[in-house]
């Protein structure tokens, strides 16, 4: 059996990885030793917010994406840990739609309950990982960065969790050195409040583009214009925002889209996605990929094909997120186990094309879904999770996407039912249009409306 585990990042995913071991561990499991690196000075990975931007204390770049006024974008009973649900965290129903602290709260509730921080080496980035054939390891050189500390340790395994939504893609045009305003990427938006009375240009048409156009406008933005490049988002837009075709060029203050059209903005944002980075692994065991749903060479969508003792979790693009990572952490934890044995190589190469060849067919989201659903349940029938109905999930994911065409401003004024307990969620005090309080405590209705929105701090769209 294996003596030594490292996972990098104390994410969701890694966090998962260790509850995951822990419950072994109750079970009766001899568990290795673990050892996990964050090279934040908490856990909870993107969920961990920060005013930061740019470079952290230590230098190291900022790792959260995160900024103020971010609600969950999908219902929170398709992210519901089995094992754990809102229902036993907060003591009572809670409403469908989260805001950023209320599921920071739900993460690190499990974490904090399984004990797992004793594992975590904080304020210790990872610098380089390598094979030794010879001795058949790993080495893990780390930094502590507060004394600048490095070393290097031996592991058997090595599971990585350090996400894949933290260091920006960031496409120029033509005139972008001129731009007499501020440009910058969704990952260094930290307070749509900061756009009031602004004209922004939102380059994107996913998830980022999506939310950041809306609650700029929310808080009081003038107007927002969102240039596409493949496809439109399509949804039926509150007065004041727009979606035109891409971008050609800047020209003093003035965008110039495909179509021909131009519009005068003061603020151009990149919601243009991120990139998968691993400076850290050297280049035969890196990943390297695309946004997709289902990664090259990691089988079961987790284990590196050239040496299946190195674990990628939460690669994928994301439907589902802490229970997809929960199946994958579970999974990688058997294997460390002895108890799952994976086939020969080319075995594994066979199945990794066979789902990447069905994620090219995949016609919608509603495909999709299922695509990622049925690779959740693959792991999830070969380990000890506990039991919920994922497809109540998959009907709550596709119930969502109609939500979202009916009223992209409405749909997080919905309610879902848990796939574990069968509660049906509450509906939330206000309408999240009107809500201008993200905080945990206005959430649950426990708490004073903070001050700052108590006066309506900026001037809103009808
Ligand atoms: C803006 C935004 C909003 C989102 N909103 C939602 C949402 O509403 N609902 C939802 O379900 N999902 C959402 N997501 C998806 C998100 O990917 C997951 O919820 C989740 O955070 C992924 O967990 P992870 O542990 O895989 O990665 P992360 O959360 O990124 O955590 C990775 C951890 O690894 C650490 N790390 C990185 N490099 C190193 C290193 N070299 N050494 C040591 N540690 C390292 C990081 O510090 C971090 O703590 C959102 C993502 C973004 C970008
Ligand atoms: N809770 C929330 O409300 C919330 C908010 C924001 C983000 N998120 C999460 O964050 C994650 C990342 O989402 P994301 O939207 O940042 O990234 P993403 O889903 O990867 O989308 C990237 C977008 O950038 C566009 N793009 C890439 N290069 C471009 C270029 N050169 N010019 C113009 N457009 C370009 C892509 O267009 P094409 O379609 O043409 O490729 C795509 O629309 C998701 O998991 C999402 O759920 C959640």
């Amino acid at each position: 059996m294996a003596s030594r585990v490292a996972i990098i990042g104390a994410g969701p995913s890694g966090l998962a990885q260790l509850h995951a071991f822990c419950e072994a561990r109750k079970k009766g499991a001899d568990v290795p030793e673990l050892v996990c690196f964050e090279k934040q000075s908490d856990w909870g990975g993107l969920w961990n917010y920060t005013w930061r931007t740019g470079t952290d204390e230590y230098g190291e770049l900022v790792h959260s994406s995160m900024y103020r006024y971010l609600w969950s974008n999908g219902p929170k009973e398709c992210l519901e840990f089995a094992d754990y649900t809102f229902e036993d965290h907060f003591g009572r129903p809670i409403p469908s739609f989260p805001p950023r602290e209320a599921l920071f709260d739900y993460i690190t509730g499990r974490a904090a309950k399984s004990d797992v921080r004793r594992f975590i080496q904080f304020s210790t980035a990872v610098r380089w990982v390598s094979f030794e054939e010879e001795r058949g390891t790993f080495r893990v050189t780390v930094e502590r960065l507060n004394d600048r500390d490095t070393r290097t340790e031996e592991f058997d395994h090595v599971i990585v969790a350090s996400g894949h939504f933290s260091v920006p893609n960031t496409p120029a045009y033509d005139g972008f050195r001129q731009f007499p305003g501020r440009i910058m990427h969704s990952h260094d938006v930290r307070d749509a409040q900061e756009f009031t009375g602004k004209r922004l240009l939102v380059l994107g048409s996913s998830y980022s583009a999506e939310d950041i156009a809306l609650q700029s406008r929310k808080y009081g933005a003038e107007s927002v214009t969102i240039s596409y490049r493949t496809a439109p988002m399509g949804f039926e837009w509150p007065d004041g925002i727009e979606e035109v075709p891409l971008l050609r060029e800047v020209d003093g203050r003035t965008a110039h889209f495909a179509d021909g059209t131009t519009r005068d903005v003061d603020v151009i944002v990149l919601c243009t996605g991120y990139q998968h980075y691993f400076p850290y692994i050297e280049d035969s065991l890196r990943l390297r990929t695309t946004n997709v749903l289902y990664p090259p060479n990691l089988y079961k969508g987790v284990f590196w094909l050239d040496n299946p003792r190195l674990a990628y979790l939460g690669m994928q693009d994301q439907y589902y997120t802490f229970t997809l990572f929960d199946a994958e952490a579970w999974y990688a934890r058997d294997h460390v186990l002895g108890r799952i044995f994976l086939p020969p190589r080319e075995e594994m190469e066979e199945d990794i094309a066979a789902w990447r060849a069905r994620e090219a067919e995949l016609a919608d989201p509603l495909e999709q879904i299922d695509f990622q659903a049925d690779h959740m349940e693959e792991l999830l029938k070969e380990v000890d999770y506990p039991a919920f109905d994922v497809q109540v999930t998959r009907d709550a994911f596709k119930a969502w996407e109609h939500h979202k065409e009916e009223s992209i401003i409405g749909y997080r004024d919905r309610a879902f039912a848990s796939p574990c307990t069968g509660t049906m969620a509450p509906l939330h005090h206000e309408a999240w249009w009107d809500e201008m309080d993200d905080s945990m405590s206005t959430f649950l209705g426990d708490g004073r409306r903070r001050d700052e929105f108590s006066a309506s701090a900026a001037p809103r769209p009808a």
